[in-house]
């Protein structure tokens, strides 16, 4: 069993060194499918252990199998960070385990969301009035906002760009929605001339894209769905963070006339995995798309329950931990860090550009940079598997009409200058090998 003093310390004093070792691991698991599965026992133990056992299994299992997030040189996807008061937050959350099914079961999650959720709103200069809770994922905001969407509308279609992200299709899946995918423009935004939209339930349109990060116009998609009667999703997952830093904004032109937006404090503000914000401008839709209480929760005091805006009943105290990343950065700190971050992505987009064996296939974007080296895909493939493989640096590719393009996308709060110039060293050396 656990001395939970003992042991506490010796978690924190675990965390604290992978933090400061990260740097000597690999970023990406060097192992193989099916390794870590081949050393786990096949059943759960029958007596009880220590849990300096489970730290030291952790240690010789758990870590050669972790793709690490957390490395400086993690560039794949879009980066993250837990920052240090946002893991400390979930230890505390996990400690007070509260289940936030409705405002008594607990205030404290029910009203730190509702203020913390608001900062944000604040921060990244969104409308007054807008209704904002926490949910785990993107893939959950976005579903939320297509099942309000039918709920007002009464109509079954969804609307996006061909580069929306995949969770739009899976959410119109699951709802059984007919999905319509619009061909995007030269700089891959939705293309908003020419929609018919009169039996469209919800219009998509993405700030910052998967692939490119690239920006639908936002206004004219907003203006047009409105017109027709449909809702207006906006999915700024990764890069309505960056808002934080007002000379962002211009990316968030129309943004205001949005009937939901969801943006993602675990992908590019420094809140661990996991936490997605869902604003809407209409919470009363919101509310009756979702709202439902069974006797058993009925109460004479619950006018307020966060349960009524999404799925789940059950709700973690999430805001705990983004309470105390705003507080403990404050937003100087954290648009210090965005802005850093875009300026690596500036300073690595120049360094392709000036090198004749490489192309720079768009502006860097946000924190994105999209390039490829002079050659096959096939070739450029093998780079991006070698540069992976090697441990140095992970990142990731997509496809650019047609063509394999890399991705280095920056968003790690340890990642420096001299990451980013390894790097570049890193694919030099691999396009040479
Ligand atoms: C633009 C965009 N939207 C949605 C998602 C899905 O995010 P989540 O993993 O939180 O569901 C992603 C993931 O990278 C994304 O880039």
């Amino acid at each position: 069993m656990t001395d939970f003093r003992t042991d506490g310390a010796a978690a924190i004093e675990w965390a604290a060194s992978y933090l400061e070792r990260l740097d000597d691991l690999p970023v990406l698991a060097q192992v193989k499918p099916g390794e870590l599965s081949a050393k786990l026992p096949l059943a759960a133990p029958e007596q009880a252990e220590p849990f300096a056992n489970v730290l030291r299994d952790l240690d010789e299992l758990i870590v050669p199998a972790l793709t690490n997030w957390q490395h400086p040189r993690f560039f794949a996807y879009f980066a993250t960070t837990a920052s240090e008061p946002g893991i400390l937050a979930e230890l505390l959350a996990a400690t007070v385990n509260q289940v936030a099914i409705l405002w008594r079961a607990s205030p404290a999650s029910t009203e730190l969301e509702l203020r913390t959720v608001d900062w944000v709103r604040q921060l990244l200069g969104l409308p007054d009035g807008w209704h904002g809770h926490i949910e785990d994922t993107a893939s959950t905001s976005t579903l939320a906002a297509l099942i309000a969407a039918r709920h007002v509308t009464g109509r079954n279609v969804v609307v996006c760009s061909e580069h929306a992200h995949s969770s739009v299709e899976k959410a119109a899946r699951m709802l059984g929605m007919e999905l319509r995918k619009v061909e995007a423009d030269a700089e891959l935004r939705m293309r908003a001339d020419g929609l018919e939209l009169d039996d469209v339930a919800v219009v998509v349109a993405t700030v910052g894209s998967t692939s490119f990060a690239a920006v639908d116009p936002v206004r004219e998609l907003a203006q047009r769905a409105h017109e027709a009667g449909a809702w207006l999703h906006v999915d700024a997952a990764y890069a309505g963070s960056s808002w934080i830093c007002e000379e962002e904004r211009p990316s968030q032109d129309g943004v205001e006339l949005a009937d939901s937006l969801v943006v993602n404090p675990h992908k590019w503000l420094m809140v661990p995995m996991d936490c997605s914000l869902l604003w809407t401008s209409r919470p009363d839709d919101l509310r009756a798309a979702f709202s439902l209480t069974p006797e058993y929760l009925r109460t004479d005091d619950d006018t307020y329950s966060l349960s009524d805006y999404g799925p789940a009943l059950g709700r973690r105290f999430r805001s705990l931990k983004l309470w105390a990343v705003l507080r403990c950065y404050g937003r100087e700190g954290l648009q210090q860090l965005l802005r850093e971050h875009i300026r690596l992505a500036n300073l690595f987009a120049e360094w392709v550009e000036a090198d004749p064996a490489w192309e720079l296939c768009m502006p860097a974007r946000f924190s994105l940079v999209v390039f490829r080296r002079n050659g096959t895909d096939e070739e450029n493939e093998r780079i991006v598997e070698r540069a992976n493989r090697s441990g140095d640096m992970f990142l990731s590719h997509t496809k650019l009409h047609g063509r394999y393009v890399m991705r280095l996308a920056i968003g790690n709060a340890r990642t420096t200058e001299a990451d980013v110039r390894r790097a570049w060293d890193v694919l030099n050396r691999e396009a040479r090998a």
